[in-house]
């Protein structure tokens, strides 16, 4: 019996005043005097939450919403688990912070990690968000190879600091981007970059890469770092073949595969990692998100053959690895374990990948749905034929479906899913239909007018 049992689905969702409510409107107009540039997410449902209890989130005014976005793809266990919030309160009382000491909890968690992870992916560095682990990943692959340069993917999404900025889409805020990033097309097979067509292209955007190598780099290259499976641009699975290429072009270059997991990790995908929906190792693996189930705690993990690297990159934060982030971390692993979630994210996946299935047989705008495990997506089109993205359908849906208690994430004309693995298909059945009806509604309003 898993942690979801609890819930009385009669109860959920329930919305007891208009969302976002006074209390929701109060909090956030006066938190929005100081704080600026919230996500879209936000922006479009401005809601205040209170509390999180398994797969359901509850606001200010009462209102309780079934959770497709465990936060940000962070809480995969449902909010507050028991095991592993007791893990972090007991650190809190016990030691909270003493540098890179090691403790006992994190030597724990050590040896649990690397135990799970794949291939030989041993050398860990801990610290406490996904950007710094990026930021890792990058100095370790300059170090193990002693080359600078490195190639990313479009619409891939790796952080907000310098290093991991440069590796994505750099808009005129962010100015440009540093020297030696370079960014090429992705295998998104719906809107192919080159117009053709899978599995004939015989992956063509990956030969595509050596034209990048040859012309554009200095051949300095350390790497290519990938995003198994695109979380921000909108849960855009690579078709299969693609990532076992890239791992190919790696090795004929001699340079190292890094695959930032931080979305995709502990079982996001029906995997404990998505590179093993492809059978491939990279030589460094980031972590975060779930990894802590909300307590701030990532990784960076290198492959063995590359370990004494790991010494010329000091591994010392002010918070990375203090104690109750190991707690969380080692906690979180277990529960997977135990509840045997890795099956269950796979079987729930597929199960709301059929009802999708289902919704876009009957909903003319809906172009593609798309998942792996319990990361999702529905992408919005004007007109199936052209494909010409339906934004303003994007934020009516989520705006519509998120008033109706169902919360989860926009992302342009695309819908990003991410309910916590521990979900049951019950629930998620009725967060479906939220937005079934949610596009319903959106198609009169905007194309039957
Ligand atoms: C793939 C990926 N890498 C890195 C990051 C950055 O993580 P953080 O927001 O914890 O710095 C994110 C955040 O969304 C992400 O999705």
């Amino acid at each position: 019996m898993g942690y979801w049992a609890d819930v009385d689905l009669k109860k959920v969702p329930e919305i007891k005043v208009v969302p976002p409510g006074p209390q929701s409107e109060n909090y956030h107009n006066r938190a929005n005097r100081y704080m600026k540039g919230y996500s879209s997410q936000v922006q479009l449902f401005p809601v205040v939450f209170e509390k999180g209890h398994g797969c359901t989130l509850t606001d200010v005014d009462g209102n309780t919403y079934i959770d497709f976005s465990s936060g940000i793809y962070v809480t995969s266990l449902g909010h507050c688990h028991p095991k592993v919030s007791e893990a972090v309160a007991k650190h809190a009382k016990t030691l909270m912070n003493c540098h890179d000491f090691t403790t006992p909890v994190k030597t724990k968690l050590l040896e649990k990690l690397a135990s799970v992870t794949p291939g030989d992916l041993n050398g860990i560095q801990l610290y406490d968000s996904g950007t710094t682990a990026v930021e890792a990943g990058l100095r370790a692959m300059r170090a193990a190879t002693g080359r600078f340069e490195f190639i990313s993917f479009h619409r891939d999404f790796h952080g907000k600091t310098m290093g991991a900025v440069s590796l994505a889409r750099v808009d005129r805020t962010q100015g440009m981007r540093a020297p030696g990033f370079f960014l090429v097309p992705r295998g998104y097979c719906y809107r192919c970059a080159f117009n053709m067509k899978y599995p004939e292209c015989k992956h063509y955007c990956v030969d595509y890469i050596e034209t990048v190598i040859k012309e554009e780099t200095s051949g300095q290259l350390a790497g290519i770092v990938l995003e198994p499976i695109q979380g921000w641009a909108g849960s855009i699975i690579p078709p299969d073949g693609w990532i076992q290429k890239i791992r190919k072009l790696c090795d004929k270059y001699k340079m190292l595969l890094m695959a930032d997991e931080v979305l995709t990790c502990m079982g996001r995908t029906g995997k404990m990692f998505a590179m093993e929906n492809w059978d491939t190792v990279p030589d460094v693996m980031t972590l975060g998100k779930s990894f802590g189930n909300g307590f701030p705690v990532t990784a960076m993990i290198l492959s063995e053959k590359y370990k004494d690297s790991l010494e010329k990159i000091s591994a010392s934060t002010s918070y990375g690895g203090n104690p109750m982030a190991c707690a969380a971390a080692l906690a979180s692993i277990e529960v997977i374990e135990e509840e045997n979630l890795l099956g269950h994210s796979a079987d729930l996946g597929n199960y709301i990948l059929g009802l999708l299935e289902k919704i876009k047989a009957v909903h003319p705008i809906v172009g593609d749905v798309r998942g792996k495990g319990c990361l999702l997506g529905i992408e919005l089109v004007k007109d199936r034929k052209t494909k010409e993205p339906f934004e303003e359908a994007g934020k009516l849906v989520y705006k519509k479906a998120f008033a109706k208690g169902l919360a989860w994430m926009p992302a342009g004309h695309n819908l990003r899913l991410s309910p916590p693995i521990i979900m049951s298909k019950e629930m998620a059945a009725k967060g479906i239909g939220i937005i079934e009806e949610a596009i319903g509604e959106t198609e009169k309003e905007l194309c039957f007018k």
